[in-house]
């Protein structure tokens, strides 16, 4: 499953629910967690995690990849065999990409199939906002606007193969606690997706979507952990066309031009002091895939 980026994010005031809603464009890239399902003694349902960040990954009935399967027990009945699941992570973790939602998304997918259960697309994303906001995107990749709390899904039609850079965070930032200092700033801009980034993604026009891009969560992200500042800053110092929080951060995105571009791009972010480690990934990149 894919790493996403929300090139837009429009946040609203929040709801009686707790929920914030949402106008955000969605974008897959091509950072992918691996999930391998096999049976187990009913009943059971195990994870190993692998990977760069595996041992900060909890591996008990919190991790929603676990929560996926549990749902499906809860809504098909008990199954006759339990599942053994191992996750190989590329995804950053807590990194605004929406790592963990891609777990979740694969496991739900992989239990449907393993189990031969009788699920229609339709339902199968139901169950996929059930587990988490972004979810259901996971399950989709490409490109797609969202609505409600992010769960309700348009695919866009866009052109070209955008190229990014991604400067990854040492450590985490909780989705919860952005949006909580979210609401303490209290700069609710509304949940209007520009129209103008819409157009520039149907005509491929990376120069518009770069003057476009918008993440109303960036100033909490920044509030929580000032030093995101100096790496924004150094990625447009670098040659990126465009800079932006991650989601609910901490992992920053730039945009580049072309893939020498974002090679050249990547080089000297690396050599910025407070950039440990980096990624390129290209979008949009596909959703949910299989293999058996
Ligand atoms: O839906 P999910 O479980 O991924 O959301 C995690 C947390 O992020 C929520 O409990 C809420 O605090 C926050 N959130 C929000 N508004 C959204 C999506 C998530 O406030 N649209």
């Amino acid at each position: 499953m894919p790493a996403k980026i929300n090139l837009a994010l429009c946040v609203g005031p929040v709801r009686e629910d707790g929920y914030h809603p949402l106008g955000t464009v969605f974008h897959a890239v091509s950072l992918f967690d691996d999930l391998t399902l096999t049976a187990a003694k009913p009943g059971e349902a195990k994870l190993t995690v692998q990977g760069e960040w595996a041992e900060v990954v909890p591996t008990d009935e919190t991790n929603l990849a676990v929560k996926a399967i549990r749902l499906l027990e809860r809504v098909y009945g008990p199954q006759q065999s339990g599942v053994e699941m191992v996750i190989h992570k590329a995804i950053p973790v807590a990194g605004g990409m929406a790592g963990g939602s891609a777990d979740g998304a694969a496991a739900l997918l992989a239990g449907a199939v393993f189990w031969d259960l009788d699920i229609q697309p339709a339902e199968l994303l139901e169950l996929a906002a059930e587990l988490g906001s972004d979810v259901p995107f996971s399950l989709m990749g490409g490109t797609a606007i969202g609505t409600g709390r992010g769960e309700k899904l348009t695919p866009l039609l866009t052109r070209g193969v955008y190229h990014w850079v991604l400067a990854l965070a040492d450590q985490g930032l909780s989705t919860p606690e952005v949006f909580a200092k979210f609401d303490e700033i209290g700069n609710v801009k509304g949940t209007e997706i520009p129209s103008e980034m819409l157009a520039a993604l149907t005509a491929g026009d990376v120069h518009t979507l770069a003057a476009t891009m918008r993440n109303d969560l960036q100033e909490a992200a920044l509030d929580l952990r000032p030093e995101l500042a100096e790496t924004l800053e150094a990625g447009l110092k670098a040659g990126a066309l465009a800079s932006l929080v991650s989601g609910a951060g901490p992992t920053c995105a730039f945009l580049a031009a072309s893939e020498t571009d974002a090679i050249d791009l990547e080089n000297k972010l690396l050599a910025a002091p407070q950039v440990a480690s980096t990624r390129r990934a290209t979008g949009p990149a596909q959703g949910a895939m299989l293999t058996i």
